[in-house]
């Protein structure tokens, strides 16, 4: 059984088609990101413009590298998918009723069913895309723009939050401090590679919340340290670097310590970690470290598929139709706003 997915939650467009037997078999993504860059962050408006131009052409390309054709030669031709899921939240409305529009009406052309997936759980997955795959039960480190959850994944659906950021999430933290120090939109990754020159240990960030028991977290704080620090000093290269790398470890420990605290407290022998910040070097490091500490496994996406795809979302809609039988939903509801526990 052949799934398409299609993922337009934020400035991705991303398409994926997934075998039940052979796994991924295509897969297409376009970024946004030289559209809102002049704009120091997404325009929602300007993104479901994008979505509009972007997907068909997209979906296109997707199928006919799996093999099949958007077109059907006649009523009697089988469609090019068994299923369409797509992503229902959360994330830009805007953006999300272009995905949702766009699946529902192939799937009515191709008379197959559909599905509304949670972004947040196309992330969890990811890691079971590619070999070695996690076994459920595993804690879940998702790191995005938009959100920073720890997750208990006892099985397939079954998901219970353990601790979320109850400010910023930590892709946003990344994003404000490089734009303080005027890095290029989104300022992740040019802060992390800024980092790898600066030393760590130059500026004595504080680690929110790690003092306090629970597994929330909290970056405003951290946020504030970096921009008296950046307020007093000369603005060298070398301050630029320091500064970068000092947050980045700042960081990097809170995560580190909030993982092993709930390592201990649920007993699970592995971590998942998904999200655009997973692609992140340092904190990579450490994990790999913490894990031959602890006695734990580690798994993470490959880069590619820590970010945004549409491979995450064919795969959670493989697996749901997979379960369900291939039923359709009902209605569609999209959700800008939605808990991973109430899935
Ligand atoms: O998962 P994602 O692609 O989109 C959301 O669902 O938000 O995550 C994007 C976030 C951005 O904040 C970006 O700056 C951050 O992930 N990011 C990184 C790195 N690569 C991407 N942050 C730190 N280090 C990186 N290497
Ligand atoms: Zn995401």
């Amino acid at each position: 059984m052949r799934v398409l997915g299609i993922e337009s939650s934020c400035d991705e467009t991303g398409v994926a088609v997934y075998d039940g037997e052979l796994g991924l078999v295509a897969q297409e993504l376009y970024s946004q990101v030289e559209l809102h860059a002049r704009y120091g962050g997404v325009v929602p408006e300007l993104a479901s413009r994008d979505h509009i131009r972007k997907i068909l052409p997209l979906i296109d390309k997707v199928l006919r590298a799996s093999g099949r054709d958007a077109h059907r030669a006649s009523p009697d031709s089988p469609p090019p998918v068994d299923g369409v899921a797509y992503t229902a939240g959360p994330g830009l409305i805007g953006a999300l009723l272009v995905g949702a529009t766009v699946a529902r009406s192939l799937a009515y052309s191709w008379e197959v069913p559909t599905l509304g997936i949670h972004h947040m759980e196309g992330h969890l997955l990811s890691p079971l895309l590619e070999p070695p795959a996690p076994a459920f039960p595993f804690l879940a480190l998702l790191v995005s723009g938009g959100h920073t959850l720890l997750v208990s994944a006892k099985d397939h659906g079954d998901y219970r939050i353990l601790g979320q950021s109850l400010d910023d999430a930590v892709g946003e933290a990344f994003d404000k401090t490089a734009k303080l120090m005027g890095l290029p939109y989104p300022g992740g990754p040019h802060l992390a590679r800024l980092a790898s020159s600066g030393n760590p240990r130059a500026y004595e960030f504080p680690r929110p919340m790690i003092k306090k028991p629970g597994l929330d977290f909290s970056f405003s704080g951290l946020k504030t340290s970096v921009l008296l620090a950046w307020k007093a000093c000369a603005k060298t290269a070398s301050d630029k670097a320091d500064i970068a790398a000092s947050f980045q470890e700042a960081v990097v420990d809170t995560l580190v310590i909030k993982v092993q605290r709930a390592l201990m407290q649920t007993g699970y022998g592995a971590v998942v970690v998904a999200g655009g910040v997973g692609a992140n070097v340092a904190l990579r490091e450490r994990l790999v470290a913490l894990a031959t500490e602890t006695g734990t496994e580690v798994f993470f996406p490959p880069p590619r598929l820590c970010t945004d795809n549409g491979a995450m979302i064919a795969y959670a809609g493989w697996l749901r139709f997979r379960d369900n039988g291939f039923a359709s939903e009902t209605q569609s509801q999209l959700r800008p706003r939605w808990p991973l526990d109430e899935l």
